[in-house]
């Protein structure tokens, strides 16, 4: 099936989708976006994607009137018009288009393109054997709770992960960990209690790990909302991370420090679990 692709109202073949080299995103990195999973013709946690989306662009100053009920009718044409059952559907606003000038131009419309990905994660095989992570330290800027586009320094630290043969790369900040290049880093104690880091302007509110933790709350699991060290986190009796792009993944290294007995750990796989089992309750279907 030949890939479709949405840019502001047309849905065209792919390498007909285009914008112009005067976008701000392609400029300036002046856009945001939201990643938001699909399994089983099901969007996963939509609705937290469009919360995370509006505040974004309410922090960048983009006005951008559309409905919620008009986007998530966009992700399922799409994904209709894709055959999409299991995998990503990528949405990006940027500011738009103007001649080049670093303020923010005056009425200007938002750019606005989706696609799609197919991805097998519903039953990945890195969850059974576990994640490799390795620390790099965090460059990032100072409003890491905007989705934004400017992802440089994730795309060097998951470079450093990629080099290393690891999943993913954790960025630390101060001996703490911050986060995953594009996930929520989560380590479990010996004490049996979640770590997770509160949510601030230091990271990304994770909409997977939002679910994650209602979740365990549920279970009446401990969650303790602090920081954690690298130190801390290599003594963790088990680790995992979560994103739309790997729902909660186990992990069993982080750089050379084997993490519990270098398998997935059993509350990671009880929250991959329940968060599975959580998706097959989700509507609206593509
Ligand atoms: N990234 N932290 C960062 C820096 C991220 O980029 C992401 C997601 C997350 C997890 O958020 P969520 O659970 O809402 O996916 C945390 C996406 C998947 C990406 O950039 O591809």
């Amino acid at each position: 099936m030949a890939r479709t692709a949405y840019v502001n109202g047309e849905y065209l073949p792919i390498e007909d989708a285009k914008i112009s080299i005067l976008d701000r995103a392609f400029l300036f990195g002046d856009g945001v976006y939201e990643v938001t999973a699909v399994l089983d013709r099901r969007l996963l946690d939509i609705s937290g994607h469009l919360a995370r989306l509006r505040r974004s662009l309410r922090e960048m100053n983009i006005n951008f009137p559309m409905s919620d009920e008009a986007l998530v009718d966009i992700h399922l044409e799409l994904g209709r018009r894709n055959g999409l059952e299991e995998g990503l559907i990528y949405l990006q606003i940027t500011r738009g288009s103007a001649d080049r000038d670093f303020p923010f131009p005056e009425n200007i419309e938002p750019t606005m393109v989706l696609f799609t990905q197919d991805k097998k994660f519903g039953d990945s095989p890195v969850s059974r054997t576990g994640a490799k992570v390795v620390s790099t330290p965090d460059i990032r800027w100072q409003r890491r709770d905007i989705k934004s586009t400017a992802l440089l320094a994730q795309v060097f630290a998951k470079q450093v992960a990629s080099e290393a043969g690891c999943y993913e790369a954790w960025m630390t900040e101060d001996g703490f960990v911050t986060e995953g290049s594009s996930s929520s880093a989560f380590i479990i104690t010996p004490e049996r209690a979640i770590v997770a880091r509160p949510i601030n302007n230091q990271i990304l509110a994770g909409i997977t790990r939002q679910s994650v933790l209602k979740l365990a709350a549920e279970q009446e699991l401990k969650v303790e909302d602090r920081r954690f060290t690298l130190e801390e986190a290599y003594q963790a009796s088990e680790a995992f991370l979560t994103s739309a792009s790997s729902l909660v993944m186990p992990i069993v290294q982080i750089d050379d420090q084997t993490i519990g007995d270098g398998k997935p750990g059993p509350l990671s796989l009880r929250l991959r679990e329940l968060y599975l089992e959580l998706a097959q309750t989700e509507e609206p279907r593509i």
